[in-house]
């Protein structure tokens, strides 16, 4: 019941950004970590995937930023608050021509889905970004502090069933990927995996290096 409540009222933008945005000290970590590895810069075109209400967007030039989401509240809400481009768009199966963003950023999606889906949505970064474009990817990991009793809270609370360690990110990233920078921080009372990505060339995947 009280997962289904906090869903409920993560529906609504002003409530979650709110409530992240006090359990992640105003997101000044991530927010530092997007900007040193995908810095704004006007002719860098990025989609942000899974972007929520849009609470990033403005670390990059509005002409250049595409954030997708699956819930349309959140669009209407990033639409209103936000500069950039913002469409509902479900982000296992990306509507984007081949190679027409230059960079990626996915910031807690992956820990909402299951391997498959991750899956379709890796091969579709790796089809929409153009060679030697860049990912960075950014996701929830089991809390490492047996003293991070919110952190604890957090996840048995919210609504990610996936939150995986490091290594599984890693094996999912892999085929389709290779990696440039790893990491592994705190943000407020989230610990998180980020890894900086270059796609393999020409849509091919590297499927044994996975398993
Ligand atoms: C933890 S939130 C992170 C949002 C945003 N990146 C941020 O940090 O503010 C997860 C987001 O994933 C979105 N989402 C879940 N499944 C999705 C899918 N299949 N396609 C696109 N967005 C999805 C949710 O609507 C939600 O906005």
């Amino acid at each position: 019941m009280l997962h289904a409540l906090i869903e409920k009222l993560s529906d609504y933008p002003r409530f979650f950004l709110f409530c992240r945005g006090l359990l992640e000290s105003n997101f000044r970590v991530i927010r530092q970590a997007i900007e040193e590895h995908l810095g704004p810069n006007p002719d860098r075109k990025v989609l942000d995937v899974a972007c929520g209400p849009g609470a990033f967007s403005d670390l990059f030039s509005p002409g250049s930023y595409t954030g997708i989401d699956l819930n349309p509240k959140y669009i209407r809400y990033a639409t209103k608050n936000y500069n950039g481009q913002f469409c509902v768009q479900d982000a296992r199966a990306l509507d984007f021509p081949e190679g027409a963003f230059d960079d990626v950023l996915v910031y807690g999606l992956l820990h909402h889905l299951n391997d498959e889906d991750v899956t379709s949505v890796l091969r579709g970064m790796q089809r929409v970004l153009r060679p030697g474009g860049r990912a960075l990817v950014i996701e929830d990991i089991p809390t490492e502090s047996r003293l991070n009793l919110v952190g604890h809270l957090l996840h048995w609370a919210e609504n990610g069933h996936h939150i995986r360690p490091a290594d599984d990110y890693r094996k999912l990233l892999m085929p389709h990927f290779r990696f440039e920078d790893e990491q592994l921080f705190r943000s407020g009372v989230c610990d998180y995996y980020m890894a900086r990505l270059i796609p393999h060339e020409n849509g091919s995947t590297n499927e044994s290096s996975g398993s």
